[in-house]
């Protein structure tokens, strides 16, 4: 596996792929690496000739008060976790390199945002964009690789490359979870035992949601009151949001008539978690 940390290496490894005419697979991650972003990595190995992982905790998109600095980093355990996935190429880009001088052209998010993560993270997604852009062009991908765990950013990727007309076919991985259900996150370690205990009903409250609307209850308002109960119910920690809107577009709905998202935010003491299920029967 190669290690490339400036972008000039990139820019030179991207012309000989390119030329040679091979698909690249890309995973984005900002590292601490788990099972889920390998099962990226995996399904990217099985549809192209190589894969490029690239591991960079973007201080654009965090806000102020998020934990930018304390958020897990740990280069060894990475590389050797992409080694094993069997990743061509681990991508670290040095921040100073990346965002060299302030931006004289800014991206920003006008849809798809007003919602979830968006309305509580004000600039997130523009921060990812913006990075995601550059890591695009960088890297030169066929196809890219979003975890549905973040189904926000899945949503907002795939506009992103329908507004800008990138040639990149966006692939949407399943959610991987613990046994227990919890989805698994980088962020999981921020949680006392007691929480960690707790935190799978945030997945169980989905399921109930889940199971309500497949047995015909089609009221928004209903269900998201039932997962809110479930969750109240089953941990100490503050909902920080539960709602349910139309999937990709995430649009505001009264009724179940089409492809939906149910979608929670949890904020334990130390670590804010996220979930949901995307539902496509009515
Ligand atoms: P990060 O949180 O490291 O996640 C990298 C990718 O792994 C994302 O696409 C995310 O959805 C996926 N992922 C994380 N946990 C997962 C799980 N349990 N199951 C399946 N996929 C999972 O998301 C980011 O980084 C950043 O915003 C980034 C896209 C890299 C831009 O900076």
């Amino acid at each position: 596996m190669k290690i490339i940390k400036s972008l000039s290496e990139m820019h030179q490894l991207r012309k000989q792929y390119t030329s040679s005419q091979q698909s690249i697979g890309f995973v984005p991650t900002m590292g601490y690496l788990h099972e889920g972003h390998v099962q990226l990595m995996k399904q990217a190995k099985q549809e192209n000739d190589l894969v490029v992982v690239s591991i960079f905790v973007n201080p654009l998109q965090f806000g102020p008060n998020e934990d930018f600095e304390r958020y897990p980093r740990d280069e060894q355990r990475d590389i050797q976790c992409a080694k094993a996935a069997g990743v061509d190429v681990a991508f670290f880009p040095q921040v100073e390199e990346m965002y060299q001088e302030e931006h004289s052209v800014i991206m920003q998010v006008q849809r798809r945002v007003q919602v979830l993560c968006g309305a509580k993270r004000e600039g997130h997604f523009d921060g990812v964009v913006t990075v995601l852009t550059k890591l695009f062009h960088l890297v030169a991908p066929t196809r890219v690789y979003f975890g549905m765990k973040d189904a926000q950013q899945v949503a907002v990727v795939d506009a992103l490359l329908t507004d800008y007309h990138f040639p990149i076919s966006l692939c949407a991985v399943p959610t991987v979870r613990e046994e227990d259900g919890l989805a698994k996150s980088s962020r999981n370690v921020y949680l006392s035992q007691e929480e960690r205990a707790e935190a799978p009903s945030i997945y169980q409250a989905l399921q109930h949601g889940q199971q309500l609307i497949q047995s015909g209850n089609k009221h928004v308002k209903q269900i998201v009151e039932e997962v809110t109960r479930f969750i109240k119910g089953h941990t100490r920690g503050k909902i920080d949001y539960v709602d349910i809107l139309s999937y990709p577009q995430l649009e505001t709905i009264d009724t179940i008539d089409r492809k939906i998202i149910i979608a929670v935010a949890v904020q334990f003491q130390q670590a804010r978690l996220i979930d949901n299920v995307v539902i496509n029967e009515h």
